[in-house]
């Protein structure tokens, strides 16, 4: 049995801190090892004041694993959507979640990551998350009703066992800014067939209430009879000029993840878009991939053992 790192499913932090970071292609490879080594540590302590979650983009994860370990992760394609609609790649290199209870051990975990990244990555996005009331996004919706539960959510988000990768899970991250001028300008029934739940109490729309375009609609999706289900981990972040959600979720593959955004974004030919995009855009996205302890201690130690 593989072990997924164990932050990934920690449900309820009140906090979150998000670090995404590029690395020189011709970084020093001992050097990156060995930070990384050090940061790997950090996924395992149990139980940590702040949980902390590893994840690489694809230039990265190829220079660091052996080749019997290529996953197929791939880096996220910029999206040309209907009507202008526009998501652009801003594909990265390590991707630190950090989550916790408390403001101030989120932050000082966040702290020690970036001074033991500093020396050998550069920080390239740098924002906190955080619970608004309950677990709603900023539209007041709330957000991961339909979210898996328990073994659901390990089928959804990790690679099966006895597969390469197996316990380690596909990420897609993705800051959306919220129009909210926009969105509260609409009466609630609008908002409510834009997300395709009932606003209070998050209710899904039934039969002819609930439009084709709406959310829930374009993201509530099976192929041959398989539910395409990922394990959503997102939270609202921002100030009151700029604010959204950091959309975080994680998936045993790709796919999925690629077939949500087309439906989306008007491009899987039904003639479909999600209405949702039309009060929010996604200025930031990047697919990674976050490797099992089983995968990070051996990757790590044949480095430890190599320097
Ligand atoms: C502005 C960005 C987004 C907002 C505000 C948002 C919000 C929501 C809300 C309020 C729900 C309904 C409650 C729930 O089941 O969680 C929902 C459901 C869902 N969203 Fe999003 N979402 C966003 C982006 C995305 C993206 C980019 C994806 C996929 C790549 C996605 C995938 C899903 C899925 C799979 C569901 C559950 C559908 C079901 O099975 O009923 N969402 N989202």
């Amino acid at each position: 049995m593989t072990t997924p790192q164990p932050g990934i499913f920690i449900e309820g932090s009140g906090h979150h801190h998000y670090l995404e970071y590029t690395v020189a292609p011709d970084g020093d490879m001992d050097d990156l090892n060995a930070v990384l080594t050090e940061l790997s540590a950090l996924c395992t302590h149990a139980p940590p004041a702040a949980h902390v979650v590893l994840a690489f983009g694809p230039k990265m994860w190829t220079r660091l694993s052996p080749a019997a370990k290529s996953v197929g992760l791939r880096p996220f394609e910029a999206i040309d959507g209907v009507d202008g609609h526009v998501v652009p790649s801003t594909q990265r290199d390590i991707f630190v979640w950090i989550h916790g209870d408390r403001l101030d051990d989120v932050f000082d975990a966040a702290m020690t990551v970036q001074r033991t990244l500093k020396p050998v990555a550069s920080l390239a996005f740098d924002d906190r998350g955080f619970i608004y009331h309950d677990a709603r996004d900023l539209t007041g919706f709330i957000d991961g009703s339909a979210n898996p539960k328990a073994d659901a959510a390990r089928d959804a988000a990790l690679i099966p066992e006895g597969q390469i990768g197996a316990g380690g899970a596909f990420v897609l991250t993705q800051q959306w800014v919220h129009d909210l001028d926009s969105w509260g300008a609409l009466p609630q029934t609008e908002q409510e067939r834009i997300i395709g739940r009932t606003k209070p109490d998050s209710i899904e729309l039934k039969g002819d209430a609930m439009p084709p375009d709406s959310h829930v609609s374009r993201t509530d999706v099976s192929e041959d009879g398989v539910p395409l289900k990922i394990y959503r981990r997102s939270a609202p972040f921002g100030s009151a000029g700029r604010h959204g959600l950091y959309f975080l979720a994680f998936s045993c593959d790709l796919h999925r993840f690629d077939v949500q955004l087309r439906r989306m974004f008007g491009i899987a030919g039904d003639g479909e878009h999600d209405r949702l995009i039309g009060f929010s855009q996604a200025v930031s996205s990047s697919y990674w991939f976050a490797p099992s302890l089983e995968d990070l201690g051996e990757i790590f130690r044949n480095t430890v053992k190599n320097t």
